[in-house]
């Protein structure tokens, strides 16, 4: 294992055993990264309180079973109890040399592989994709990816809006327009645009509000051919349409994994049944509703969670504990993430709980709300385009490309132009990824092109030279990158240690990355990451004459960072280049 934490845990809980007599597999040793040293390790507080005994002297006890003598140079009790530790240098070098021999660099897979299934982006049928879908996109779609490499069977599903009494007025400006061999073609600078026509006429008109009416009516029986086929032609356009968002941005959503709103509306009175039969159904201003405890309204009182209006209609309550419901026991999920703004908080709380009322969200299924806050605009208000609606995802992608363009133009006209146009894509989308998943995903965050694009700083462009950069230092010494892959670094030099000690937490901080759900975290690192390298790059010659003896040491050093590097913008859907 190439986390030094992770492999001396195993060690200390042995040590732990035998100085006190407790079973190992009952003991966490309590390996930290610590400030003062390369590690703490923090067990014998609250062994020592569960035995009885000081601290001190069971933190002496362990350091006197001499285990960790192969591995430290320094063990020093401290404090209240605390082990400090520094590692050796042969065993730092020995941990980077079994991160450079794994293909995951030295990321462990999950302990525990589930099924997962991640929801995410969510657009609706005949609308246009805004900026509060690129939050919900890209921070599903990173998240997908992490879990994926951590080795769980990740289901992708596109939630998208296909159903509802919208598509009454929908289908039936389609009817006027001639049915369903209308011709009908998504206006990507305005994808909204037939959405508005219908809803113009069924604001003009009552005999078309009527219409719209029947024609739902007509829609949720699903027997009509004529209206069916109609709003297949309306799904399959506005998919169209999603592909060529996704595809510019590059997530991995496809149309196979469209799973809307409609999919579970035929399985909602059987799931009805279901709360009735359980008794979690009662009557309240004649909707149909379950009581969920805990969820209270403005005045005080009980909130309840209203799964059939007084019309008979099902509604997003229903709709979303059916799903529930689905994805446990027809997928077998037993992570169900959910990656919708933090708006929908309290409603998705409210199903959760009702779908563990009802017996189905119990261990070891669980379902977490990877919520989100706002992208914002100069003015902090959501992100808008010139006409004041919310900004497009589209026209961001695009606007994104385009100043990768123009960077790339300044920069590195030299290149081929075909690589030009690689490079343009991979800064400015990578730019824009970047920056929505680096911010903390629960905060709102200010859009800013020229921060986003920026060379210095937390930022993808910063991360890519940094890659590229250390591309260039193999094309100089003309040595393949795999060539230093069997050399164990020899770690002399401070800004040598602080870079393997950052290097060896990448498996750390991708576990937790994943279990808490933010992506930000490994930004962080990537970041932290490129600026310990900066420094070892400015402290430790690599290729200069009269260093020949460091020198594949080094290059070993640098090959793992840029792998690292690379690990972790992949993780986030980010492509590096070699040269830029
Ligand atoms: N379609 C909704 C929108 O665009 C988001 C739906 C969120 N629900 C879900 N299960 N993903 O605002």
């Amino acid at each position: 294992m190439a986390d030094p934490l992770h492999t001396i845990a195993a060690t200390l809980r042995d040590a732990f055993a035998a100085v006190t007599g407790l079973p190992a597999d009952s003991i966490d040793p309590v390996v930290r990264p610590s400030e003062r040293a390369d590690a703490q390790v923090n067990g014998a507080l609250a062994l020592a309180k569960q035995l009885g005994r000081n601290p001190r002297d069971v933190a002496q006890a362990v350091v006197d079973t001499g285990a960790l003598s192969g591995v430290c140079s320094a063990t020093e009790v401290a404090g209240p109890g605390f082990i400090n530790l520094t590692f050796t240098p042969e065993f730092l070098g020995e941990q980077l040399a079994a991160a450079a021999a794994d293909q995951r660099v030295g990321v462990r897979p999950a302990a525990n592989p589930e099924i997962a299934v991640v929801d995410y982006s969510a657009p609706n049928v005949a609308k246009e994709m805004h900026v509060g879908h690129l939050r919900t996109t890209l921070i599903g779609d990173a998240l997908v990816r992490m879990l994926e490499f951590l080795g769980h069977t990740v289901i992708r599903e596109n939630h998208i809006g296909d159903w509802g009494t919208p598509f009454g007025m929908l289908i039936e400006h389609m009817v006027d327009l001639g049915g369903v061999d209308t011709e009908l073609t998504v206006d990507l600078s305005d994808p909204s645009a037939f959405y508005k026509q219908a809803r113009a006429k069924f604001d003009a008109s009552d005999e078309f509000k009527d219409r719209a009416r029947a024609r739902v009516t007509l829609l949720q029986s699903r027997t009509d051919a004529p209206t069916m086929a109609i709003w297949q032609k309306l799904v399959d356009k506005s998919a169209d349409y999603f592909d060529v968002v996704y595809g510019k941005l590059g997530v991995l959503l496809r149309r196979d994994d469209i799973v809307g709103e409609s999919f579970y509306q035929p399985l909602m009175p059987a799931m009805l049944d279901r709360l009735d039969q359980a008794g979690l159904l009662d009557e309240s201003d004649g909707a149909k509703v379950v009581w969920v405890p805990g969820f209270k309204n403005r005045d005080g009182e009980p909130l309840p969670l209203i799964v059939q209006a007084r019309t008979g209609g099902f509604n997003y309550a229903t709709s979303d504990i059916t799903c529930v419901l689905d994805r446990v026991e027809r997928l077998h999920a037993t992570l169900l993430v959910y990656c919708i703004g933090t708006p929908q908080s309290q409603h998705l709380q409210m199903v959760f709980k009702a779908a563990e009322m009802l017996g189905v969200l119990v261990p070891p299924a669980r379902a977490v709300h990877v919520n989100n806050g706002n992208v914002l605009g100069d003015d902090r208000k959501i992100l808008k385009s010139r006409s004041g609606e919310p900004a497009m995802l589209l026209d961001l992608v695009d606007a994104a490309i385009e100043r990768g363009r123009a960077i790339v133009a300044a920069r590195s006209p030299e290149l081929p132009a075909d690589e030009q146009a690689e490079l343009a894509r991979t800064l400015g989308i990578g730019a824009l990824k970047y920056a929505e998943l680096s911010s903390d995903r629960i905060k709102d965050y200010v859009f800013d092109w020229d921060r986003m694009l920026a060379f210095e700083g937390n930022t993808a462009p910063y991360l890519q030279y940094a890659h590229a950069r250390i591309c260039s230092i193999f094309r100089k010494a003309a040595v393949e990158r795999a060539a230093v892959r069997a050399t164990t670094p020899a770690i002399a030099e401070p800004q040598e240690r602080a870079l393997a000690l950052q290097l060896l937490q990448f498996d750390a901080v991708v576990h937790d990355t994943v279990d808490k759900f933010s992506p930000h975290r490994l930004c962080t690192y990537l970041f932290d990451l490129a600026q310990t390298f900066t420094s070892f790059y400015e402290a430790c010659p690599v290729l200069k004459d009269g260093h020949e003896a460091t020198r594949d040491s080094r290059l070993a050093l640098c090959d793992l960072t840029a792998r690292t590097l690379a690990q972790g913008l992949d993780l986030l859907g980010i492509a590096v280049p070699e040269r830029m």
